[in-house]
């Protein structure tokens, strides 16, 4: 028989594997009802890690993933269409930004196209 000890560190190991898990498969927020083609493209991909609105989704920072503010203009400015075109096509891997996985084995580049005017409509930081 193992000590009371160990056995009480096992059940709270597992408590806390199953929060994560279910908290890891929290369906991510839908998109509005009027949302646009690429508006629900990037509901279907891109809203668990940067959030509905561009600027992080709190399960990103849950898994200590720091995606940075997409509806910062400071940042998005400064960033050529291209640019922003590769790192959703091919991932940040490439560039040195390991966090951002590729979407060009999912989707077509008229539709990475797309999103890349939808972050650039992103509503804006005051
Ligand atoms: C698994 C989480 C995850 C998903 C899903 C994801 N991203 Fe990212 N993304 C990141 C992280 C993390 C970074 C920051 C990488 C870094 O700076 O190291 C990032 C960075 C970016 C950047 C900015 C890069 C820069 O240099 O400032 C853009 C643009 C971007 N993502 C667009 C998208 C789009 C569009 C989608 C959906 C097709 C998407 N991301 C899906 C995690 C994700």
């Amino acid at each position: 028989m193992p000590p009371r000890w160990f056995l009480f560190l096992a059940a709270v190991g597992v408590v806390i594997i199953n929060l994560v898990v279910f908290v890891a498969f929290w369906p991510p927020p839908a998109p509005p009802p009027d949302a646009s083609p690429a508006q629900r493209l990037y509901f279907a991909h891109c809203v668990t890690c940067h959030g509905p609105s561009g600027n992080g989704s709190w399960r990103a920072t849950l898994f200590l993933m720091r995606p940075g503010d997409l509806s910062d203009p400071r940042r998005t400015q400064a960033l050529s269409d291209e640019y922003l075109f590769d790192i959703v096509k091919q991932g940040g891997a490439p560039i040195g930004k390991p966090g951002m996985p590729a979407f060009g084995f999912y989707l077509p580049d008229a539709e990475i196209q797309d999103l890349v005017r939808f972050l650039r409509a992103l509503p804006r930081k005051e």
